[in-house]
């Protein structure tokens, strides 16, 4: 599977407005992680899988000085990104892909992904070049709804029109050592608003009935924190 399928697979994400829709679904979660990662002032930060770089604008606004850059394969998503744009963040996005990232060794004091490192065609490959553009012990937190011990989430395969990596937490463990990572530790995010009433459920290709949605909500996101090795 090439990059040019994920990249037109999500340019059709951003203009079908799914990238707006992801700004919704994700937010709680990534505020949750983002409050405790006490960033420090002037932290240079990768966002992997920007979207439309509602993340990437979060992080570099918190901590003085900070400066984020979101990187996305997906053009159109990116475009979205420079769309809501302020220039009074310190933010930017690039197109490129988690596999052959623009950047020189050692640039980055940490990065974060949400809900997109599955999507990487070459997941390996992807996760020693983030390790490459890291410092020597610089954290790395991805958070991913799309895992084995959240097993309902298995129906969601039908729906990303790209292959993905349905992993474990052993998995993931086991990814993230063979790249050079370490002091792996695994933590489940609720979303603070709960499942919501049902009567305002609407059925989607992912959540079939509120029964199967409210499970897969309070089993909550995975959060995978990791550290560059030194
Ligand atoms: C589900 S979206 C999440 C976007 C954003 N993090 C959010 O929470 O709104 C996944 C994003 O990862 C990007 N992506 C997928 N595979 C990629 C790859 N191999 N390299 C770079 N970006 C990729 C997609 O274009 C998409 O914008």
């Amino acid at each position: 599977m090439s990059h040019e399928h994920h990249a037109r697979t999500f340019d059709q994400w951003a203009a079908d407005g799914l990238d707006a829709e992801m700004e919704q679904e994700h937010g709680d979660v990534v505020r949750q992680v983002v409050a405790r990662l006490a960033l420090q002032p002037g932290e240079q930060i990768l966002d992997l899988g920007c979207g439309n770089g509602w993340a990437t604008r979060l992080l570099a606004k918190a901590a003085p000085g900070a400066t984020a850059v979101g990187v996305d394969v997906a053009a159109g998503m990116v475009a979205r990104a420079e769309e809501r744009h302020s220039f009074t963040i310190r933010a930017r996005y690039e197109v490129a892909s988690f596999e052959a990232l623009p950047f020189a060794d050692a640039r980055f004091d940490r990065a974060f992904s949400m809900e997109a490192l599955y999507y990487a065609v070459d997941l390996g490959r992807a996760l020693s070049e983030t390790g490459r553009v890291l410092k020597p012990g610089a954290p790395f937190d991805a958070i991913v709804d799309y895992y084995k011990e959240n097993p309902l989430t298995a129906s969601w395969q039908c729906c990303f029109g790209v292959p993905v990596h349905w992993l474990s937490e052993g998995e993931w463990r086991a990814e993230f050592e063979r790249a050079g990572f370490r002091e792996l530790r695994f933590e489940r995010v609720v979303d603070s608003r709960g499942p919501g009433e049902e009567s305002a459920f609407r059925p989607s290709h992912c959540y079939r009935d509120f029964a199967t949605w409210k499970a897969i909500r309070e089993a909550g996101s995975l959060w995978i924190h990791a550290l560059k090795g030194t």
